[in-house]
């Protein structure tokens, strides 16, 4: 079952206008959230970013937050899995073709719910393999925009050499990947490029981050370098979806050196585990806990 412009339905029968300005423009923005046990994680996180993703493109959110978390637990109940994926988009609605925002139009609003889908046990044991591409995708990556024309091509690009990722750099640094934020660990500490209009500002990324202080784990959010990325002990990537995953091939490499070399490393390890915790203690409690 999904949402559209307030009528519940299923996806077939589900219709919208040619002119909507999401289709001819990719003119919409859009949210990702991971469901455990039928629970939204960091709705309000979520919500505040679809904000401030519309503030950025000039479009008045379509509804409070009330009415959103009304939405998304329907959804939710609307669908058979217990861990799901809900996808939300907001499009500025339908009208005669031309570039400039016109104003007062209805916008398009759509959910969908999937089964959520995170790495299997195969990936998070032996970690994947990613390459590094120039990011030559626009200098607003902080929108999270629907027009991923950008990101779909890079991550073709990784998946054409069996990758996982394509890691993106700019300007001799790490931005992001193609889906997902990236952390890299030297010499014991973990480093994380700083949000700008670069990144996404990602919400497993302060989950992420909020371990790593809440665990007194050494780390520092400063630009990181292409060659320390290139000479990384450890990389990882964070999403709502692919959760704490290893990069242990870079460029048909292993990633680190000695015994570790091509596995992920300790410091993905126990941020993963800590991560899983987190999810479990937070998620899956009982409500009244
Ligand atoms: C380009 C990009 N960066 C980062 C992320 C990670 O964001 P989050 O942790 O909120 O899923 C995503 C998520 O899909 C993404 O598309």
């Amino acid at each position: 079952m999904i949402h559209l412009n307030g009528e519940f339905m299923p996806i077939e029968q589900a219709k919208i206008s040619v002119l909507d300005r999401g289709f001819i423009f990719g003119d919409g923005v859009y949210e990702v959230i991971p469901v455990y046990s039928r629970r939204p994680f960091r709705l309000e996180e979520h919500l505040a970013r679809l904000q401030a993703s519309l503030d950025a493109i000039r479009l008045a959110n379509p509804h409070p937050l009330a009415k959103w978390t009304e939405l998304v637990e329907k959804i939710i109940s609307g669908n058979p899995w217990e861990d799901q994926t809900v996808y939300l988009q907001v499009t500025r609605g339908a009208a005669k073709r031309d570039h400039a925002f016109p104003k007062g139009l209805k916008p398009t609003v759509f959910l969908m719910a999937s089964e959520l889908v995170t790495p299997s046990a195969d990936l998070v044991e032996n970690g994947a393999k990613a390459i590094v591409l120039p990011d030559f995708r626009w200098l607003r990556c902080d929108i999270k925009s629907t027009s991923l024309l950008g990101n779909c091509m890079l991550r073709t690009l990784a998946a054409d050499q069996g990758c996982v990722e394509a890691i993106l750099v700019r300007d001799g640094e790490l931005t992001e990947a193609s889906a997902s934020n990236v952390f890299i660990v030297k010499n014991g500490t973990v480093l994380a490029p700083p949000k700008s209009q670069l990144i996404l500002p990602g919400i497993t990324y302060d989950v992420v981050l909020e371990i790593l202080r809440a665990n007194a784990l050494p780390h520092e959010v400063r630009p990181v370098a292409e060659s320390e990325l290139r000479s990384a002990d450890e990389i990882w990537v964070t999403s709502s979806s692919r959760e704490v995953l290893a990069i242990t091939m870079l460029d048909a490499k292993p990633v680190g050196t000695g015994k570790d070399a091509g596995k992920p490393g300790p410091v993905c390890k126990r941020v993963y585990a800590l991560y899983q915790q987190y999810k479990a203690r937070v998620m899956r409690a009982p409500a009244h806990a």
